[in-house]
C-alpha cells in the first residue's frame, strides 16, 4: 500500500461513514471499514490507495427511493479510465452539486446517467445503473425514450438555429407529447414560464432564439428541456458562460425546479454549489471521493483531498 499526502481523513474524532464502491448493502462505519486512528488523532485511509486517492468513498453514498442509483460505475475512453468505480445514489427533489478540480471526471459521470457517452468513439462504461430501478444500460431500453426522461444543459447555451417557439416545441414534437396546437402552445407558454423567461419572449416567440442574450438562451435552453417533461435534469456548468446577474436568475431557477426534479450539476463555483445544492460530491482523479450534505461538505469535510478543495489549495 503507497501512503501520500492528501490521503487523511481530517476530524478524526468525527463518525463518518465509509461505503465500499460496489458493496451490495453498501455501508460500513468508521473502523470497521479499515480506517485506524493515528496517534495524532488524524484517521488514515487503511484501504488501497490507486492513482493517489482512497478507493473509498468518504460519506453517505445511498439514500432512501433514489432516482438514481449508480454502483461500481467506471469509465474508460480506450485504455484510459476517466471514473473508477463510482458508487452514488441520487435523491429525488434535490440539487447534487458535483465539484472537483478540471479533469476529474465529473462531466463523465455526468455523461454516464443519460447514456451521452455512447456517442464518444471508444468510450465504454462499466458498472451498473438504475434509474427507477432499471437499468439503463439493457440492451432493450430505448436510448431516445431514456433521453426524454433526462433532460441535460451543457455548460454554453446550445439553441437550435430555430425560432423561440420551435426551440421548446422541438422535445414535444418529437416525441409526440401534445396532440393539439393549442396543447402545444400551453406546454411552451408552461415551459418557458416556469424558466422564467416568458415575459420577456412572449412578444419575441418567433424570433430566432440565437438573437436573445447568453442567459436568456441559457434560460430557453432549460425551458426546452423542461418541454418534454423529464424527471431529472442534468446541468454541466450551467452558468460558467453567464454573468452574475443571469447566474442568480438561473439559480433562482434552479432552486424552484427541484421542488419536482431531481438536478444533478457541476460546478466549479464553490459559492454556487453551498448556495443551490442540498448535497455535493467531491470527485478527484476519476474517483467519488466524498459525498455528503453539502453543509457539511463546506464546513466539516471528512477527507482531507476534499477539505484541500474546498479552501481553495489545489484546483
Ligand atoms: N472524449 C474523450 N476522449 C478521451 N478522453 C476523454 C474524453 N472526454 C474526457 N476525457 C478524459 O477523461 C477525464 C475526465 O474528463 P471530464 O471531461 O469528465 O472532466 P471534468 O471533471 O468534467 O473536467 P472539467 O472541469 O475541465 O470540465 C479527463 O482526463 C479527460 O481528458
Ligand atoms: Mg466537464
Amino acid at each position: 500500500m503507497t501512503e501520500f499526502p492528501g490521503g487523511s481523513i481530517v476530524h478524526g474524532p468525527r463518525r463518518a461513514e465509509v461505503n465500499g464502491a460496489g458493496g451490495s448493502d453498501g455501508r460500513r462505519r468508521l473502523g470497521e471499514a479499515g480506517l485506524n486512528a493515528k496517534p495524532s488523532g488524524r484517521m488514515h485511509v487503511a484501504d488501497s490507495l490507486e492513482g493517489g486517492v482512497p478507493a473509498r468513498t468518504v460519506g453517505e453514498v445511498s439514500v432512501e427511493d433514489p432516482v438514481f442509483s449508480c454502483r461500481d460505475v467506471s469509465v474508460f475512453y480506450g485504455a484510459k479510465q476517466a471514473l473508477h468505480s463510482v458508487t452514488l445514489d441520487i435523491a429525488r427533489r434535490q440539487v447534487l452539486a458535483a465539484i472537483g478540480p478540471s479533469g476529474c471526471g465529473k462531466s463523465t459521470f455526468l455523461r454516464c446517467l443519460n447514456r451521452m457517452n455512447d456517442t464518444i468513439p471508444g468510450a465504454r462504461v462499466t458498472g451498473t445503473i438504475t434509474l427507477d430501478g432499471q437499468d439503463i444500460y439493457d440492451k432493450s431500453k430505448d436510448i431516445a425514450q431514456l433521453r426524454a426522461r433526462i433532460g441535460m444543459v451543457f455548460q454554453k447555451p446550445n439553441p437550435f438555429h430555430k425560432s423561440i417557439y420551435d426551440n421548446v416545441a422541438y422535445g414535444p414534437r418529437i416525441h409526440k407529447l401534445t396532440r393539439t396546437r393549442a396543447d402545444l402552445d400551453e406546454l411552451v407558454f408552461t415551459s418557458l414560464s416556469r424558466a422564467g423567461l416568458w415575459n420577456e419572449v412572449k412578444d419575441r416567440l418567433s424570433a430566432p432564439a440565437v438573437g436573445l442574450s447568453g442567459g436568456q438562451q441559457q434560460r430557453l435552453c432549460i425551458a426546452r428541456t423542461l418541454a418534454v417533461q423529464p424527471e431529472v435534469i442534468l446541468m454541466d456548468e450551467p452558468c460558467s458562460a453567464l454573468d452574475p446577474i443571469a447566474t442568480a436568475r438561473v439559480e433562482d431557477l434552479i432552486e424552484e425546479l427541484r421542488a419536482s426534479y431531481a438536478i444533478v450539476m457541476v460546478t466549479h463555483s464553490m459559492q454556487q454549489a453551498a448556495r443551490v445544492s442540498q448535497r455535493t460530491a467531491f470527485f478527484y482523479m476519476g474517483k467519488l471521493i466524498e459525498v455528503s450534505d453539502t453543509d457539511h461538505v463546506f464546513t466539516n469535510p471528512q477527507h482531507r483531498l476534499t477539505e484541500d478543495y474546498i479552501t481553495g489549495r489545489f484546483g
